[in-house]
């Protein structure tokens, strides 16, 4: 029987040439599996006859936009996750909803290989085969781009010779990655990390420079879960599009970082993420109120290594599965209503409330009403600052010898 091979297929020129180019260097059949993200963009019936008249001899094709609000956003928000403190992980948590379906794909049709249109200097490589790894250990993983030497200007020139339908005129300078969550660009003249991005960089936000008037939006949670907003109810995936809109409107979520590669490259990326930054903003100010001290700053740190994980590409490993666990048990009280406004490339917060606060009022005031016994405090602080003080104490002793 001929070998099978399923690859993640985009429908660009590069996914779309693959499919051929994979055939003749390995004589196996290929079958393109396009997954729905909220990309955007073309319908996934357009990019399944594309893959069938490249020479895919079957086409997968999942709307798996719910799945991957539900099951990767959400989680990505619970964790406040900011990979160094300022990029909320959009390519990185759409590659392990990907493998999923990849594997899924290959168990449906037979496959012994899995492919994908990385090169062999990004983060994605790493996601997709790890991710694979661990699903499917019994599968192989090939990226044409990286081990069969598919440039960019053969790509061109097959797609030609074969005359596929697909556009090879159109050149963007910039590779991009977009999904639900965010927007991810980078490469061509952003590489000069000196130089401003330019205008048509942007999709996902208008300029913030000339904002239209303030927007003041009400964002409700239950358990850590984004589910009404201006008391509308709505789904994740509902609550990321609508902020996405009205935040993007606003220019908010706009970044520009420098960040550290799994591979130990530094690189340029500009991303955009209205909806999930405002989201992550309004997430944060609650578990302001409702989350214990101790357990909110404990937190922060299982947050940020969580991020780092699922940057690296470890989805699916033991550890992220037990701070998922943690992260969970910390999110049962984090209900309750968010206000903020949105502009000028802002989400500030200016109100919140919530049945399962730990604010009180009675011990915050200080007008009439205060149960807070302030005698208390004087021989805390003494005993708080003992230890110092008696080091303290010892420094002077030892110097003066
Ligand atoms: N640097 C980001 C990451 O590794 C985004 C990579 C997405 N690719 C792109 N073409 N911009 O998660």
């Amino acid at each position: 029987m001929t070998e099978r091979i399923v690859l993640a297929y985009s429908g660009g020129l590069d996914t779309s040439v693959a499919i051929g180019w994979i055939g003749e260097a390995t004589g196996a059949e290929v079958i393109a599996v396009a997954v729905d993200v909220g990309q955007g963009g073309e319908s996934l019936e357009t990019i399944r006859q594309r893959a069938l008249g490249c020479g895919a001899v079957e086409a997968y094709v999942a709307d798996a936009s719910d799945e991957f609000a539900n099951e990767y956003c959400v989680p990505t928000l619970k964790a406040n996750a900011l990979y160094q403190g300022h990029y909320p992980l959009v390519s990185a948590i759409s590659r392990p909803v990907i493998v999923k379906h990849l594997v899924k794909a290959a168990r449906e049709f037979g496959a012994t290989t899995v492919a994908h249109g990385c090169t062999g200097k990004g983060n994605d490589q790493v996601r997709f085969e790890v991710g694979i790894q661990t699903l499917g250990p019994d599968l192989k993983c090939i990226a044409p781009v990286r081990d069969l030497a598919l440039t960019r200007d053969k790509a061109i020139a097959f797609a030609e010779e074969k005359g596929l339908p697909i556009e090879t005129t159109k050149k963007n300078p910039y590779s991009i990655d977009q999904n639900v969550w965010g927007r991810a660009v980078e490469t061509g003249y952003l590489e000069d990390i000196w130089n401003a991005p330019t205008k048509d960089i942007y999709d996902y936000t208008a300029t913030p420079e000339f904002p239209p008037a303030p927007d003041e939006v009400i964002i409700s949670f239950e358990a850590g879960v984004p589910v009404a907003i201006d008391g509308v109810k709505v789904t994740p995936l509902q609550a990321i599009k609508e902020l996405n809109r009205r935040a993007g409107a606003q220019g908010v979520g706009r970044i520009d970082v420098v960040e550290d590669r799994l591979v130990g490259i530094k690189s340029r990326e500009i991303y955009e993420a209205p909806g999930a930054m405002a989201l992550i903003t309004a997430h944060k100010h609650l578990e302001d109120i409702t989350i214990e001290r101790e357990q909110a700053r404990f937190k922060a740190t299982v947050g940020q290594r969580w991020a780092e994980l699922v940057y690296d590409g470890q989805w699916f490993s033991p550890l992220k599965r037990s701070l998922d666990a943690f992260i969970e048990d910390t999110q049962k009280y984090v209900s309750g209503d968010i206000r903020m406004t949105l502009q000028g490339g802002q989400a500030i917060v200016n109100g919140r409330r919530s049945d399962t606060s730990l604010y009180d009022f009675s011990l915050a005031t200080y007008d009439t009403g205060d149960t807070f016994d302030q005698s208390m405090a004087k021989g805390f602080i003494e005993l708080w600052g003992m230890s110092a003080k008696v080091a303290s104490g010892r420094d002077i002793r030892v110097a003066g010898k």
